[in-house]
């Protein structure tokens, strides 16, 4: 441990569950074997220490210093009071986000993202809700098929090809180029190998099977082919106002050297990686609390009736549609798909009673504020009406950061809110989505916050 941390004091007080972590000093090594696996979610370790060495956590590794952080005004103090101190930490993946604006900082990034960002403007979804709506319809006539053969699915790889589809129709005016889920496949295989490093051997449906570099290397040829297909496929319609178009605008720009070929391909794996994954997790996620909460999912099927009906649904009628938002809010709230943001200091700084010094890996621990009691009540409960007009108490600031904040927050946010708000309307009023996995599901804290062995689904068509 530094110089600067607190020992903690000898241990009366703490509750019965926090007992048996140890020692400060062998946190780490009492921590790895648990997140290692067993553990139905390894993120409640994370929490147990936060409450009982408090909200910021140096925890000493071979070579690098992570520190943990837990409170909202801490988060608030690294996004946006010292953003310019803490920049981004993408090293592990590099190969699925390449040099995106994402993974950059300072002038460069403000560069990067300045030309991209009106296609995420809110006065834009109106005009990408009819895309939207025709993947949603091809998931629908998918999913009748599924019905009719009564085989089980796994959501997460559903999920993952809706919102895909999503993006490509109507950010990029394509047809989806390339197999979603032979592509989902590849990318999960990266993102757990690196997660896993020293992890080979994983269970999963019951079988033991190991996960090689070669495998690794393989499935990022094939990332690496997907933003050719999508830039070398026949527009859909032509349209002027895309993401696309924006992008190939910046390429061409004289002014901005910066913006080559090899950043325009960068991009689009960032917005197919940073734009599915998030959104699929939160939309698989919503479809198991419904599945086990079947009274949410009536009120989601009586409100699309009432505020649409049988003709489809517009930029208004998302904006009437509250109840289902509500799951959508509370479910990325239980769920937050980035359970936790890195940053690296780049200077020396001191949060809470502890130093912290240049190269610090800085970890802010968004799942621990969603889940806390201090502000939420009950946190542990599906509670979409916390989210309502009226009902909602009024909320600590940053205690709440699926999108993360400051001038970094997530560029496409809003955007999948309207993306899961009327998938999630459209698919419940046709179907009974039946959840058949675990129950309950448990957690994988890799990059995103997975569900462990996925969640196995059948589906009915209601009648
Ligand atoms: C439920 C859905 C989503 C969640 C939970 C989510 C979450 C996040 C978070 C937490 C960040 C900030 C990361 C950090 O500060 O380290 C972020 C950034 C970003 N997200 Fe999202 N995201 C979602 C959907 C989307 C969509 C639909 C797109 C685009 C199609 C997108 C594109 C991006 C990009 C480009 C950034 C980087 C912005 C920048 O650095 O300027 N995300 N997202």
């Amino acid at each position: 441990m530094t110089a600067t941390a607190k020992q903690p004091a000898p241990d009366t007080s703490a509750p019965a569950h926090t007992q048996g972590l140890g020692d400060e000093s062998s946190i780490w090594f009492k921590l790895t074997p648990l997140l290692k696996g067993g553990l139905d979610n390894p993120l409640h370790i994370i929490m147990q220490m936060a409450e009982r060495y408090g909200p910021v956590i140096p925890i000493n590794l071979a070579n690098q210093r992570i520190v943990l952080l837990s409170e909202p005004e801490h988060f608030k103090h690294v996004l946006v009071t010292k953003a310019d101190a803490y920049i981004k930490y993408f090293d592990g993946l590099k190969p699925i986000f390449g040099k995106s604006m994402i993974t950059n900082d300072g002038a460069l990034w403000q560069k990067i993202r300045m030309p991209q960002q009106p296609a995420f403007h809110p006065d834009m979804f109106a005009e990408y809700i009819p895309y939207f709506l025709a993947a949603i319809r091809t998931k629908m006539d998918m999913w009748s098929d599924v019905a009719k053969s009564g085989e089980t699915i796994e959501m997460v790889e559903q999920t993952w090809t809706l919102a895909a589809d999503m993006i490509c129709k109507a950010l990029f005016d394509r047809d989806m180029p390339f197999n979603p889920h032979f592509v989902f496949k590849c990318v999960k295989t990266y993102t757990d190998v690196m997660n896993h490093k020293e992890i080979r051997l994983k269970r999963q449906a019951g079988e033991i099977f190991e996960i090689t570099e070669e495998d690794a290397a393989k499935a990022m040829e094939v990332w690496a082919s997907v933003p050719p297909a999508v830039f070398g496929a026949e527009p859909r319609e032509e349209r002027e106002r895309t993401l696309l178009k924006m992008i190939e605008a910046a390429v061409n720009d004289p002014n901005m050297p910066e913006f080559d070929q090899q950043q325009a391909i960068d991009e689009l794996k960032q917005y197919l990686w940073a734009g599915t994954e998030t959104t699929a997790l939160t939309l698989a996620w919503a479809l198991y609390e419904t599945a086990r909460h079947p009274e949410a999912a009536e009120r989601i099927r009586k409100e699309g009736e009432q505020v649409y009906g049988d003709r489809e649904p517009t930029a208004a009628d998302y904006s009437a549609l509250a109840y289902t938002r509500a799951v959508i809010q509370e479910t990325m709230r239980i769920y937050p798909p980035i359970w936790g943001l890195i940053r690296v200091a780049n200077e020396h700084d001191v949060i809470g009673d502890k130093e912290i010094r240049p190269g610090d890996r800085v970890v802010l621990f968004a799942y621990g504020a969603h889940h806390n009691p201090r502000f939420w009540e009950a946190p542990e409960e599906f509670r979409p009406e916390r989210w309502m007009a009226g009902a909602a108490k009024k909320q600590v600031k940053y205690s709440y950061l699926p999108f993360g904040g400051g001038k970094r927050s997530c560029i496409g946010g809003a955007m999948s809110q309207v993306e899961n708000t009327l998938a999630l309307s459209l698919l419940l009023r046709r179907f009974r989505p039946e959840y058949v996995g675990t129950d309950p599901a448990g957690i994988n804290a890799t990059v995103t916050l997975t569900p462990k062995g996925g969640l196995k689904f059948k589906i009915r068509e209601l009648s």
